[in-house]
Protein backbone atom coordinates (compact mmCIF):
# COMPACT_ATOMS: atom_id res chain seq x y z
CA UNK A 1 0.00 0.00 0.00
CA UNK A 2 2.68 2.37 1.17
CA UNK A 3 4.86 1.52 -1.74
CA UNK A 4 1.85 1.75 -4.35
CA UNK A 5 1.37 5.41 -2.76
CA UNK A 6 4.95 6.47 -2.95
CA UNK A 7 5.01 5.32 -6.79
CA UNK A 8 2.45 7.22 -7.64
CA UNK A 9 3.25 10.32 -5.64
CA UNK A 10 6.65 9.42 -7.85
CA UNK A 11 4.84 9.46 -11.03
CA UNK A 12 2.71 12.62 -10.23
CA UNK A 13 6.09 14.07 -9.49
CA UNK A 14 7.25 13.34 -12.56
CA UNK A 15 4.76 14.07 -14.87
CA UNK A 16 4.81 17.60 -13.65
CA UNK A 17 8.28 18.11 -13.43
CA UNK A 18 8.14 16.84 -16.99
CA UNK A 19 6.10 19.48 -18.63
CA UNK A 20 8.98 22.58 -18.88
CA UNK A 21 11.35 19.45 -20.29
CA UNK A 22 9.18 18.49 -22.58
CA UNK A 23 8.73 22.34 -23.48
CA UNK A 24 12.65 22.63 -24.11
CA UNK A 25 13.16 19.21 -25.71
CA UNK A 26 10.45 20.08 -28.83
CA UNK A 27 12.64 23.65 -29.61
CA UNK A 28 15.17 21.90 -31.95
CA UNK A 29 18.96 23.22 -33.10
CA UNK A 30 19.99 23.84 -36.68
CA UNK A 31 21.25 20.67 -38.05
CA UNK A 32 22.86 21.39 -41.30
CA UNK A 33 25.99 24.24 -41.82
CA UNK A 34 24.94 27.76 -41.03
CA UNK A 35 25.86 30.19 -43.68
CA UNK A 36 24.74 33.10 -41.67
CA UNK A 37 23.42 33.67 -38.54
CA UNK A 38 20.76 36.11 -37.09
CA UNK A 39 19.97 34.74 -33.80
CA UNK A 40 20.38 37.39 -31.21
CA UNK A 41 21.96 35.72 -28.26
CA UNK A 42 20.20 36.05 -24.82
CA UNK A 43 20.93 39.64 -22.95
CA UNK A 44 22.40 41.20 -25.85
CA UNK A 45 22.15 44.95 -25.13
CA UNK A 46 20.48 47.17 -27.58
CA UNK A 47 23.37 49.33 -28.57
CA UNK A 48 25.37 46.30 -29.50
CA UNK A 49 23.75 46.84 -32.90
CA UNK A 50 24.55 50.37 -33.36
CA UNK A 51 28.21 50.15 -34.74
CA UNK A 52 30.60 47.86 -36.59
CA UNK A 53 33.02 47.68 -33.59
CA UNK A 54 29.97 45.81 -31.16
CA UNK A 55 27.40 43.90 -33.76
CA UNK A 56 28.85 40.84 -35.21
CA UNK A 57 25.56 39.49 -36.68
CA UNK A 58 23.48 42.34 -38.72
CA UNK A 59 24.33 45.37 -40.99
CA UNK A 60 24.96 48.54 -38.38
CA UNK A 61 24.21 51.18 -40.38
CA UNK A 62 21.57 49.31 -42.93
CA UNK A 63 18.14 49.60 -43.71
CA UNK A 64 16.88 52.24 -41.36
CA UNK A 65 15.74 55.62 -41.00
CA UNK A 66 18.59 58.08 -40.99
CA UNK A 67 17.96 59.57 -37.87
CA UNK A 68 17.18 57.15 -35.69
CA UNK A 69 19.38 54.15 -33.92
CA UNK A 70 18.69 50.27 -34.20
CA UNK A 71 18.96 50.07 -30.58
CA UNK A 72 16.18 52.43 -30.54
CA UNK A 73 14.30 50.24 -33.50
CA UNK A 74 14.54 47.32 -31.66
CA UNK A 75 13.01 45.74 -28.83
CA UNK A 76 13.86 42.98 -27.25
CA UNK A 77 10.02 40.70 -26.17
CA UNK A 78 11.13 38.13 -23.41
CA UNK A 79 10.12 34.60 -25.51
CA UNK A 80 12.24 32.83 -28.06
CA UNK A 81 10.81 30.76 -31.01
CA UNK A 82 11.66 27.04 -32.34
CA UNK A 83 15.04 27.54 -32.72
CA UNK A 84 16.10 29.87 -30.69
CA UNK A 85 17.00 27.09 -27.75
CA UNK A 86 18.21 28.20 -24.49
CA UNK A 87 20.73 30.70 -25.98
CA UNK A 88 18.76 32.75 -27.66
CA UNK A 89 15.92 35.37 -27.73
CA UNK A 90 13.47 37.40 -29.73
CA UNK A 91 13.96 40.70 -31.68
CA UNK A 92 11.15 42.63 -32.53
CA UNK A 93 11.76 45.70 -35.61
CA UNK A 94 9.15 48.13 -35.28
CA UNK A 95 8.59 51.26 -37.19
CA UNK A 96 8.08 54.97 -36.52
CA UNK A 97 7.66 58.67 -38.07
CA UNK A 98 11.69 58.57 -38.56
CA UNK A 99 11.55 55.07 -40.02
CA UNK A 100 12.89 57.17 -43.23
CA UNK A 101 15.42 55.49 -45.22
CA UNK A 102 17.69 57.97 -47.39
CA UNK A 103 15.16 60.09 -49.42
CA UNK A 104 12.32 57.30 -49.50
CA UNK A 105 9.53 59.32 -48.20
CA UNK A 106 6.71 56.92 -49.68
CA UNK A 107 8.26 54.08 -47.52
CA UNK A 108 8.49 53.56 -43.52
CA UNK A 109 11.30 50.82 -43.35
CA UNK A 110 13.78 49.15 -41.10
CA UNK A 111 15.31 45.64 -41.82
CA UNK A 112 18.34 43.81 -40.62
CA UNK A 113 20.46 42.89 -43.25
CA UNK A 114 22.89 39.78 -42.00
CA UNK A 115 26.87 41.53 -41.68
CA UNK A 116 28.29 38.96 -43.84
CA UNK A 117 26.00 39.06 -46.44
CA UNK A 118 27.00 40.74 -50.16
CA UNK A 119 25.37 41.08 -53.29
CA UNK A 120 27.42 38.69 -54.74
CA UNK A 121 27.48 36.99 -51.79
CA UNK A 122 27.11 32.97 -50.67
CA UNK A 123 23.32 33.95 -49.55
CA UNK A 124 22.53 33.73 -53.31
CA UNK A 125 24.56 31.16 -54.52
CA UNK A 126 24.11 27.01 -54.44
CA UNK A 127 21.26 25.96 -52.57
CA UNK A 128 20.52 27.58 -49.15
CA UNK A 129 17.65 27.48 -46.87
CA UNK A 130 16.30 30.69 -45.19
CA UNK A 131 14.84 30.21 -41.29
CA UNK A 132 12.54 33.02 -39.64
CA UNK A 133 9.67 32.86 -36.87
CA UNK A 134 7.44 35.29 -36.40
CA UNK A 135 5.04 36.13 -33.74
CA UNK A 136 2.75 39.22 -33.46
CA UNK A 137 2.68 42.12 -31.03
CA UNK A 138 -0.65 42.85 -29.78
CA UNK A 139 0.84 46.65 -28.91
CA UNK A 140 2.03 47.48 -31.88
CA UNK A 141 -0.22 46.16 -34.32
CA UNK A 142 0.74 46.29 -38.48
CA UNK A 143 -2.11 48.07 -40.49
CA UNK A 144 -3.26 45.68 -42.85
CA UNK A 145 -4.93 47.99 -45.15
CA UNK A 146 -0.93 48.49 -46.38
CA UNK A 147 1.42 46.10 -48.19
CA UNK A 148 3.88 45.11 -46.17
CA UNK A 149 7.62 43.32 -47.15
CA UNK A 150 8.88 41.61 -44.20
CA UNK A 151 11.27 38.62 -45.72
CA UNK A 152 13.16 39.09 -48.87
CA UNK A 153 15.96 38.50 -50.97
CA UNK A 154 16.60 41.53 -53.24
CA UNK A 155 18.64 41.10 -56.77
CA UNK A 156 21.67 42.81 -56.63
CA UNK A 157 20.75 45.44 -59.14
CA UNK A 158 17.70 45.95 -56.57
CA UNK A 159 15.65 45.90 -59.94
CA UNK A 160 13.51 43.34 -58.66
CA UNK A 161 13.23 40.48 -54.81
CA UNK A 162 13.36 37.05 -56.15
CA UNK A 163 11.11 35.74 -53.33
CA UNK A 164 9.40 38.02 -50.76
CA UNK A 165 7.10 37.35 -47.65
CA UNK A 166 4.55 39.38 -47.38
CA UNK A 167 1.62 40.85 -44.92
CA UNK A 168 -1.53 43.11 -46.01
CA UNK A 169 -3.45 44.33 -48.98
CA UNK A 170 -1.00 44.08 -51.70
CA UNK A 171 -1.47 47.26 -53.73
CA UNK A 172 -2.91 46.38 -57.57
CA UNK A 173 -4.08 43.00 -56.45
CA UNK A 174 -7.38 41.92 -54.52
CA UNK A 175 -7.38 42.67 -50.59
CA UNK A 176 -9.12 39.65 -49.76
CA UNK A 177 -6.05 38.24 -48.36
CA UNK A 178 -4.66 41.03 -46.38
CA UNK A 179 -4.97 38.94 -43.07
CA UNK A 180 -2.67 36.70 -44.67
CA UNK A 181 1.41 35.68 -45.26
CA UNK A 182 2.09 35.83 -48.35
CA UNK A 183 4.80 34.09 -50.11
CA UNK A 184 5.79 35.35 -54.00
CA UNK A 185 8.70 35.04 -56.42
CA UNK A 186 9.55 38.07 -58.06
CA UNK A 187 6.60 38.46 -60.45
CA UNK A 188 4.45 38.35 -58.11
CA UNK A 189 3.32 34.64 -58.23
CA UNK A 190 1.89 33.17 -55.16
CA UNK A 191 4.22 29.90 -53.56
CA UNK A 192 2.15 29.39 -50.69
CA UNK A 193 -0.15 31.57 -48.22
CA UNK A 194 -1.18 31.33 -44.52
CA UNK A 195 -3.51 33.88 -42.12
CA UNK A 196 -1.38 35.50 -39.98
CA UNK A 197 -1.94 34.05 -36.35
CA UNK A 198 -2.11 36.71 -33.99
CA UNK A 199 -1.09 34.64 -30.84
CA UNK A 200 1.57 31.84 -31.95
CA UNK A 201 4.66 31.87 -33.23
CA UNK A 202 4.85 30.96 -36.93
CA UNK A 203 7.90 29.25 -38.42
CA UNK A 204 8.96 29.42 -41.77
CA UNK A 205 12.05 28.19 -44.12
CA UNK A 206 12.46 28.76 -47.72
CA UNK A 207 14.92 26.46 -49.67
CA UNK A 208 16.16 28.33 -52.27
CA UNK A 209 17.94 25.91 -55.22
CA UNK A 210 19.37 28.94 -57.21
CA UNK A 211 21.15 25.90 -59.54
CA UNK A 212 17.78 24.71 -60.48
CA UNK A 213 15.75 27.88 -59.57
CA UNK A 214 13.19 25.97 -57.21
CA UNK A 215 11.95 26.87 -54.10
CA UNK A 216 10.03 25.13 -51.24
CA UNK A 217 8.18 26.41 -48.64
CA UNK A 218 8.46 24.69 -44.93
CA UNK A 219 5.95 25.48 -42.78
CA UNK A 220 4.84 24.93 -38.74
CA UNK A 221 3.16 26.75 -35.74
CA UNK A 222 4.55 26.88 -32.34
CA UNK A 223 7.44 24.44 -31.71
CA UNK A 224 6.01 22.25 -34.13
CA UNK A 225 8.73 20.39 -36.76
CA UNK A 226 8.54 21.97 -39.62
CA UNK A 227 6.72 20.67 -42.42
CA UNK A 228 7.19 21.26 -46.76
CA UNK A 229 3.97 22.77 -47.33
CA UNK A 230 5.04 23.72 -51.50
CA UNK A 231 7.74 21.65 -53.09
CA UNK A 232 10.06 22.20 -55.75
CA UNK A 233 8.03 25.38 -57.03
CA UNK A 234 10.12 26.79 -60.32
CA UNK A 235 11.03 30.61 -59.48
CA UNK A 236 13.39 32.81 -61.45
CA UNK A 237 16.14 33.64 -58.55
CA UNK A 238 18.61 34.67 -60.63
CA UNK A 239 20.72 37.65 -60.29
CA UNK A 240 22.60 37.58 -56.80
CA UNK A 241 21.64 40.09 -53.73
CA UNK A 242 20.95 40.13 -50.70
CA UNK A 243 18.38 38.55 -47.54
CA UNK A 244 16.76 41.25 -45.64
CA UNK A 245 14.01 40.45 -42.93
CA UNK A 246 12.18 43.63 -40.63
CA UNK A 247 9.32 45.62 -41.90
CA UNK A 248 8.69 47.55 -45.04
CA UNK A 249 5.30 49.09 -44.92
CA UNK A 250 4.86 51.07 -48.27
CA UNK A 251 2.46 54.14 -48.90
CA UNK A 252 -1.34 53.87 -49.94
CA UNK A 253 -2.57 55.96 -52.89
CA UNK A 254 0.62 56.70 -54.48
CA UNK A 255 1.81 55.43 -58.03
CA UNK A 256 5.42 56.33 -56.77
CA UNK A 257 5.49 53.79 -53.44
CA UNK A 258 9.20 54.89 -53.03
CA UNK A 259 9.21 58.75 -52.66
CA UNK A 260 5.45 59.34 -51.86
CA UNK A 261 2.12 58.43 -50.54
CA UNK A 262 -0.02 58.21 -47.48
CA UNK A 263 1.27 57.01 -43.87
CA UNK A 264 -0.39 57.69 -41.17
CA UNK A 265 1.30 60.01 -38.17
CA UNK A 266 2.55 58.53 -35.14
CA UNK A 267 3.29 55.35 -36.21
CA UNK A 268 4.30 52.42 -33.67
CA UNK A 269 4.37 49.03 -35.81
CA UNK A 270 6.19 45.62 -34.99
CA UNK A 271 6.88 42.41 -36.29
CA UNK A 272 8.83 40.48 -34.00
CA UNK A 273 11.48 37.75 -35.13
CA UNK A 274 12.99 34.50 -33.91
CA UNK A 275 15.61 31.91 -35.20
CA UNK A 276 16.83 33.85 -38.13
CA UNK A 277 19.13 31.78 -40.17
CA UNK A 278 20.30 30.92 -43.03
CA UNK A 279 21.71 27.12 -43.21
CA UNK A 280 23.68 24.96 -46.23
CA UNK A 281 21.51 22.45 -48.32
CA UNK A 282 23.42 21.69 -50.82
CA UNK A 283 23.44 17.97 -49.72
CA UNK A 284 19.37 18.27 -49.10
CA UNK A 285 20.00 18.70 -45.52
CA UNK A 286 16.94 21.18 -44.17
CA UNK A 287 16.77 21.78 -40.12
CA UNK A 288 12.96 20.83 -39.29
C1 LIG B 1 11.02 35.70 -19.00
O1 LIG B 1 10.06 34.65 -19.11
C2 LIG B 1 10.33 33.55 -18.25
C3 LIG B 1 9.32 32.44 -18.50
O2 LIG B 1 8.58 32.62 -19.66
C4 LIG B 1 10.28 34.00 -16.81
O3 LIG B 1 10.63 32.92 -15.97
C5 LIG B 1 11.29 35.13 -16.61
O4 LIG B 1 11.18 35.64 -15.31
C6 LIG B 1 11.04 36.26 -17.60
N1 LIG B 1 12.11 37.26 -17.48
C7 LIG B 1 11.87 38.55 -17.43
C8 LIG B 1 13.08 39.43 -17.34
O5 LIG B 1 10.74 39.02 -17.46
C1 LIG C 1 -4.62 52.12 -41.50
O1 LIG C 1 -4.23 52.69 -42.71
C2 LIG C 1 -5.24 53.42 -43.37
C3 LIG C 1 -4.66 53.87 -44.70
O2 LIG C 1 -3.46 54.58 -44.50
C4 LIG C 1 -5.64 54.60 -42.50
O3 LIG C 1 -6.70 55.31 -43.13
C5 LIG C 1 -6.11 54.08 -41.15
O4 LIG C 1 -6.35 55.18 -40.28
C6 LIG C 1 -5.03 53.20 -40.53
N1 LIG C 1 -5.55 52.58 -39.31
C7 LIG C 1 -4.94 52.68 -38.15
C8 LIG C 1 -5.58 51.95 -37.03
O5 LIG C 1 -3.91 53.32 -38.02
C1 LIG D 1 12.51 18.18 -55.02
O1 LIG D 1 13.82 18.33 -55.54
C2 LIG D 1 14.80 17.63 -54.81
C3 LIG D 1 16.18 18.06 -55.30
O2 LIG D 1 16.21 18.21 -56.67
C4 LIG D 1 14.55 16.13 -54.96
O3 LIG D 1 15.50 15.40 -54.23
C5 LIG D 1 13.15 15.82 -54.43
O4 LIG D 1 12.83 14.48 -54.66
C6 LIG D 1 12.10 16.70 -55.08
N1 LIG D 1 10.84 16.50 -54.39
C7 LIG D 1 9.68 16.35 -55.01
C8 LIG D 1 8.48 16.10 -54.15
O5 LIG D 1 9.58 16.41 -56.23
Amino acid sequence: MYTQTLVSLVAAASTVLAAPHLHKHIRAEPKCPIVFDGRVPLNTAPTFFDTYATNTIFNPDYVKGNDIKWSEILKFPNDTSRFDGDKYTAVEVTLSDKSIFQKQNGFRRAGLQFLKDASDGEGGKGVKTLHWSVKQDPARPLNLTHEYLNVWHEAGDYSSNQIQFQAGSIIGKSNADKNNFKILDRNGAQLYTIPIDQKNWQNFALKLDYNKNQVTVYYSVGAAELKAVSTNKSANLAGGGQFQLGILKKPTGSTDVVNNGYQSKNLNEGQIYGGIFLEDSADGCVSL
